[in-house]
């Protein structure tokens, strides 16, 4: 499968600085065999979609949705508002959603059903912190996220279809931190989360799904960590925010 590169630009880049971006940001649509996703603010979006003109070949996602069609539900927005938007992706379960907005794995399964509504690819975020990983605890964590997210019948049996689920691996301790999880670590992670999935939607089927790292990836390590096994992909924070950071990991996804 081809690698999927994404940016989660989180809380940064209004209009004009979104503007001005992609302006620089062109380079990557001559870029061949990698899939790119933008995840701009969502009041950027269309903005970004706006941008790029209609032949653009980088796909655009929401950092984040509630799971409810519509209703009173304030400074939320829907699966059905992204999707209209120009969304196919949608980031659900990421750390800082986890840890700074206590989203529980119940809501993640809820935001997973939701982009199944609209037939969006849910981008599922898992990972361990330090104190977890130190206290050996990492493969239940992963476990328990990934089944948190997916387990419903509904959601393993649209795991058939191809572009159902990307998961990624985001080791909390490394997530802007400067710390990166070594190619090893992440490929051992990587490689449980694809057997475990295996185990639950069978695994020809859990072959199929691409498995991110992210963490403090950069132009510098991007390579490497692309090159590693069971690593599909690459969900980078930081280093998207600056069109030339972001353009030479996409090269480095092209050539991984
Ligand atoms: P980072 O963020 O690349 O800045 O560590 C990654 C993420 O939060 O997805």
């Amino acid at each position: 499968m081809s690698k999927v590169v994404a940016g989660n630009w989180k809380m940064n880049h209004g209009l004009a600085a979104t503007r001005a971006y992609l302006e620089s940001f062109q380079g990557a649509e001559e870029v061949s065999g990698v899939t790119v996703i933008l995840f701009p603010p969502a009041i950027s979006l269309t903005t970004a979609r706006a941008a790029l003109g209609n032949n653009t070949r980088v796909r655009f996602g929401i950092q984040h949705i509630h799971g409810a069609s519509s209703g009173a539900f304030t400074g939320e927005l829907s699966a059905e508002m992204a999707a209209e938007a120009g969304a196919r992706y949608a980031l659900i379960g990421h750390s800082e959603r986890r840890h700074l907005f206590h989203e529980t794995e119940a809501e993640t399964a809820i935001q997973v059903e939701a982009t199944r509504r609209v037939g969006m690819t849910p981008v599922l975020c898992v990972g361990e912190t330090v104190e977890e990983r130190r206290a050996g605890k990492l493969e239940k964590v992963l476990a328990r996220q990934l089944k948190g997210g997916i387990g419903n019948p509904a959601e393993l049996e649209r795991i058939t279809a191809g572009d159902a689920l990307i998961l990624a691996y985001e080791p909390v301790w490394a997530i802007g931190t400067g710390e990166t999880a070594s190619p090893g670590d992440a490929s051992e992670a990587q490689g449980f989360l694809r057997e475990r999935l295996g185990e639950l939607v069978g695994a020809e089927r859990g072959r199929r799904v691409p498995i991110l790292y992210g963490g403090s990836v950069n132009p510098g390590n991007a390579l490497e960590l692309l090159s590693a096994q069971d690593v599909d992909g690459v969900l980078v924070g930081g280093a998207s925010l600056e069109p030339d950071s972001f353009l030479s990991i996409v090269r480095a996804g092209a050539e991984s």
